[in-house]
């Protein structure tokens, strides 16, 4: 990740300003609120903080008003994570090189963080004080979240994974399902740091969802592959688990080379709609590199 400008003090920037979200909550039930600690806190790259910050970055928009909206979309994602990890669901003992929330607390404990963790995010984007011109704005960023995380998102995307397990399902169908579950919070990322900047078109916002949503595909694309060709300490997580679990995935629809010629290409494609923007993008394209280079 040395390969990404500022990640390193964007993920600083993010881990506290998450860490002092849940310090500020009242201690109602101090397992549960461990629980949360464990699944925001401890570990986990930040990809979607960041996405939003460098977006933010090459747009003029105030980093004070971009933090609300990484820690909201991170809260998501470790929601989502500690609900994909649940025997219900896929079922994993690893997670971020350690045992999986259920596996550290109890399954009861883990779908409460994540229940909890859900309702932080919102919680954050409703209460944060936004710079003066971004205020109006504030209910577009929370239905923006809303349809991101929900059925029209990632919640709907999971369930496609879960429906599509021991099943053969067309191209199209794994898209749909890919874009869903991975894809809708990524694009969340750049289009609610959209609308925290003073000067972008709704041309150009256009332009930002195509590439977030290609980008959004590659991470998930790429995220099958690293299942296959990474190893357990690399990933943090259990090598195989896809194959193991029957899942559909680009590799075992196209195969592993298909699979990697196809983030190749949505990777092409990000670039160029990168290139149509008057914008310093320079960030988001090593971003993009990243997501199809990475092997964690
Ligand atoms: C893993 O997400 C699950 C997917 C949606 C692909 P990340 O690869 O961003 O996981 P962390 O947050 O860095 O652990
Ligand atoms: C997870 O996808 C996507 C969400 C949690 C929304 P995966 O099930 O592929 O993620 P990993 O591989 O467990 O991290
Ligand atoms: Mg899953
Ligand atoms: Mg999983
Ligand atoms: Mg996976």
């Amino acid at each position: 990740m040395s390969q990404l400008t500022n990640h390193q003090q964007y993920q600083q920037q993010i881990n506290d300003f998450l860490a002092k979200q849940l310090d500020n909550l009242t201690v109602n039930d101090e397992k549960l609120l461990a629980a949360m600690r464990y699944g925001l806190l401890i570990g986990g790259k930040r990809m979607r903080p960041y996405l939003a910050y460098i977006t933010g970055e090459s747009l003029g928009a105030e980093q004070t008003d971009i933090n609300a909206i990484a820690a909201a979309l991170e809260c998501i994602h470790a929601y989502s994570l500690l609900h994909d990890d649940l025997p219900a669901m896929d079922d994993d003992d690893l997670r971020r090189g350690k045992p999986t929330c259920h596996k550290a607390f109890d399954e009861a404990t883990a779908i409460l963080a994540g229940d909890a963790l859900q309702t932080l995010a919102f919680d954050i984007l409703a209460n944060h004080t936004f710079s003066e011109k971004i205020q109006p704005k504030q209910i577009v960023l929370i239905q923006k979240l809303v349809t991101a995380s929900g059925y029209q998102g990632m919640c709907g995307g999971q369930a496609l994974d879960l429906s599509a397990t021991g099943q053969i399902i067309d191209l199209a169908q794994l898209e749909k399902l890919h874009s869903l579950k991975t894809g809708a919070l990524l694009e969340a990322c750049v289009l609610m740091a959209a609308e925290c900047s003073p000067q972008v078109t709704t041309q150009e916002k256009q332009v930002f969802k195509k590439y977030a949503q290609l980008v959004g595909l590659a991470y998930q694309v790429q995220d099958d592959i690293i299942d296959i060709t990474s190893s357990e300490e690399e990933l943090g997580k259990p090598k195989g688990s896809d194959l193991a679990a029957n899942k559909s995935t680009y590799p075992a629809l196209l195969g592993l080379q298909g699979a990697q010629d196809k983030a190749e290409n949505l990777f092409q494609q990000a670039l160029q709609a990168l290139s149509c923007l008057p914008y310093n993008t320079q960030s988001l394209a090593e971003f993009a590199t990243f997501i199809i280079k990475r092997s964690h």
